[in-house]
């Protein structure tokens, strides 16, 4: 199984700042072994840093969301064409940022799934549910649901290209991280979602866990069965905090 360790930037630095960043963290990714080092800055960067960091550097890049149509009259979107006209290899969709702020829905999430797979783009589905959820006990109800919009249409070879990252909404930005205990019960009941269509390839799909992840906890979490890495936020912003994380397998 893959491990992977991504940093999900959001609407953070300016770009002096990110070009700092990708400096920093290209100075230190020879520490970092037998992980897959991803970042995902701002869109504006991403034809900038997608030249920097050839296939050597040891750093892919990601795009924080896409459009799942083609091109045309859509004012303000990028298409999963553009991202692959840059190279880009993975792209973050479904987050629950914009699932809250921008409408995204289980529905664009399966059709960017779409979108980015007939472009040979992996997307990082993330799903999780929120607090109140959790405590009327519904989070497995929640995320079933929302994993099961995301690859239902999907055909069988496409286990290769996804990867599933649990966040739950209540441990994302509030220091709050999820247990090991909730974690890997519910990466193990996502296991189970993914094996119920892919069979025995779903042992292959990394699920990373995202919520306050950071240099102190990784270890413990990453130590779980059944979590294949880290989704980042907040600590992925600050390179020497990123490099420990990807370290701590
Ligand atoms: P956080 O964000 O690590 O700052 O909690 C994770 C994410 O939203 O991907």
């Amino acid at each position: 199984m893959k491990k992977i360790v991504a940093g999900n930037w959001k609407m953070n630095l300016n770009h002096k700042d990110a070009v700092q960043l990708v400096d920093q963290l290209l100075s230190g990714v020879g520490s970092v072994s037998g992980v897959e080092l991803i970042i995902a800055p701002p869109a504006l960067y991403l034809a900038e840093f997608s030249s920097r960091l050839n296939s050597n550097a040891g750093i892919k890049l990601a795009a924080q969301n896409v459009y799942h149509r083609e091109s045309g009259a859509f004012t303000g979107e990028i298409s999963a064409g553009m991202l692959a006209s840059i190279g880009l290899e993975y792209c973050i969709i479904g987050h629950s940022e914009r699932r809250q702020f921008f409408g995204e829905t289980d529905e664009s999430v399966a059709l960017k799934v779409t979108a980015l797979l007939s472009h040979g783009i992996k997307p990082i589905i993330c799903v999780g549910e929120q607090l109140d959820e959790r405590y009327a006990s519904k989070h497995f109800e929640v995320v079933k649901t929302q994993v099961t919009a995301a690859i239902e249409s999907l055909a069988p070879e496409s286990s290769k290209q996804i990867l599933i990252a649990y966040e739950p909404v209540w441990a994302i930005g509030t220091g709050q991280t999820a247990t090991p205990e909730q974690a890997q019960e519910m990466h193990a009941y996502i296991r189970t979602l993914l094996t119920d269509k892919f069979g025995t390839a779903a042992n292959e799909i990394p699920i990373l866990y995202g919520g306050s992840c950071n240099a102190q906890n990784a270890k413990e979490l990453f130590a779980l069965a059944d979590v294949n890495g880290g989704l980042v936020g907040g600590a992925s912003l600050k390179s020497a905090d990123f490099l420990t994380i990807a370290n701590s397998f």
